[in-house]
């Protein structure tokens, strides 16, 4: 087996980024975030930056986020020890965005299914909760848009009825009643998404969210690199981007997934999964 077939672990990444460093000159904070276990919370509503009036409020389904690996506050062992991934890479990403003024995160990776939108909820829900910093959380996977899924609502609106001028920010913005957090859902996939991604209303949105709530971190969940060219559509609209791994990625995915993102500084990776084998010898 050629070393780019191996899957990906600490130490490779390490080195693919040390690689890419050198070749792309972008920055790189190792993280590794493990979700094991959820965990419910006393949540209560509160954000004063955004449009009250028009944000529609959903209910906190603890019950569905425990199920989906989004962790509120601590509960055990295991909770305690996601909550702290999500906490170092939240000070990293924060670090790494103020240092060069960047407001707007694409949370993305190689492939399908390797914790993405787990990664940028639990990220933004970490930032509004324990920073001082208010966080929107934006789905534009428009192909596989999951981020009202997760949070189990039905949008009435999704970004795209935005992006087509049906209708404005302000009637598509949802409260989850975690402080400080606000979200813009997608709704139905759609499949022509990387031609409306590149479009002149794409990144005039995300233009208007930087200016309209300056203190506002926009943080974007994003389809797979390597499924289709919806990245590089993104990628002269945002400042920023997190590369999610885990361990059925390749070395040579990640080589393309970095070659794909050239031209977008790197805040961060995050190899996720990274301490299951280890919870699952401590259960069985
Ligand atoms: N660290 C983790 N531990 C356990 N399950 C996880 C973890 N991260 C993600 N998952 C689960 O894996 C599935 C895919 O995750 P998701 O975030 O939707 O991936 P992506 O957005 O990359 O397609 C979801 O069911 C999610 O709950
Ligand atoms: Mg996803």
């Amino acid at each position: 087996m050629s070393s780019d077939k191996k899957n990906l672990t600490r130490s490779s990444i390490e080195d693919a980024m040390v690689k890419a460093k050198k070749t792309t000159g972008t920055e790189l904070v190792p993280q590794s975030t493990d979700a094991t276990q959820v965990s419910s919370a006393k949540i209560r509503y509160l954000d004063k930056n955004i449009v009250l009036s028009k944000t529609t409020r959903i209910p906190l389904n603890k019950e569905a986020l425990k199920q989906k690996h989004i962790f509120l506050d601590t509960e055990d062992k295991n909770t305690a020890i996601a909550i702290s991934a999500y906490r170092h890479l939240r000070t990293n990403i924060l670090k790494t965005l103020n240092a060069f003024g960047g407001q707007t995160l694409l949370v993305t990776g190689p492939t399908a299914s390797v914790g993405k939108t787990t990664t940028a909820i639990n990220l933004a829900i970490n930032i509004a909760r324990h920073s001082q910093r208010t966080a929107l959380l934006v789905d534009l996977d428009l192909r596989k848009p999951d981020l009202h899924k997760v949070f189990d609502f039905e949008p009435e609106f999704g970004v795209i009825d935005i992006i087509k001028g049906k209708t404005p920010l302000e009637d598509v913005l949802v409260s989850p009643q975690i402080e400080r957090l606000t979200l813009l859902p997608g709704k139905e996939a759609y499949e022509d998404s990387s031609e409306l991604l590149s479009t002149g209303a794409m990144s005039n949105l995300l233009q208007d969210l930087k200016s309209r709530y300056p203190e506002r971190l926009v943080i974007i969940d994003s389809p797979p690199v390597l499924g289709g060219d919806h990245v590089e559509a993104l990628s002269a609209s945002v400042d920023a981007c997190l590369i999610v791994v885990d361990k059925t990625n390749r070395k040579h995915e990640l080589k393309e997934t970095l070659r794909r993102v050239h031209d977008i500084k790197i805040a961060g990776y995050v190899l996720n999964r990274s301490l299951e084998a280890k919870f699952d010898r401590y259960y069985y």
